[in-house]
């Protein structure tokens, strides 16, 4: 099983989505191992987006995340890196198709709504960076067996 980290960010949680997001991540069938309700530091802002360090946009992406309550979440299932970013969308809400996340809830370039992570190293890293191994919770449930085929993937 793959598992991904994902932010409903400030803006998210400010329009009050948090439940229509969380609800395609269910609906699509990825389990979610841990969630938080939590407003990000300057210096773990700082970490997650360290890749991003000297690009113009940097500065205004750690003022945004910073600036209010966020919701994290670890999400588990087969795929689950690739399928949320196709629940996401394109990374701005006015490039995104209908029918994603960003492509039906946002058009600006600043505010965006989510972050997932994009591969499975960054994932770890992430997952780490908000999550200790505590809060991540392995478990099935009653319609894990309808829902993917075990080793099918
Ligand atoms: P994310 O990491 O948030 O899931 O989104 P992403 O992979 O689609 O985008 P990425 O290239 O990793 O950029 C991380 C975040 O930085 C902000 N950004 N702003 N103004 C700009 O040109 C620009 N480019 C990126 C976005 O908030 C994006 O989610
Ligand atoms: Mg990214």
């Amino acid at each position: 099983m793959e598992k991904t980290l994902i932010i409903l960010k400030p803006d998210c949680v400010q329009r009050r989505l948090i439940g229509r997001v969380l609800q395609r991540f269910e609906d699509k069938g990825l389990t979610l191992a841990g969630m938080k309700l939590m407003q990000i530091e300057k210096a773990r802002a700082e970490e997650h987006y360290a890749p991003h360090v000297g690009k113009p946009f940097y500065p205004g992406l750690i003022e945004y995340i910073t600036s209010g309550p966020v919701v994290v979440l670890s999400l588990h299932g087969p795929n689950a890196i690739a399928v949320s970013r196709k629940l996401m969308g394109a990374t701005f809400g006015f490039d995104a198709e209908p029918g994603t996340i960003r492509g039906d809830f946002g058009i600006s370039k600043t505010f965006n709504l989510i972050h997932g992570s994009d591969a499975p190293e960054t994932a770890e890293v992430e997952t780490a960076l908000y999550f200790s191994p505590r809060e991540l919770l392995e478990y099935t449930t009653a319609a894990d067996g309808w829902t993917s085929k075990p080793g099918e993937v």
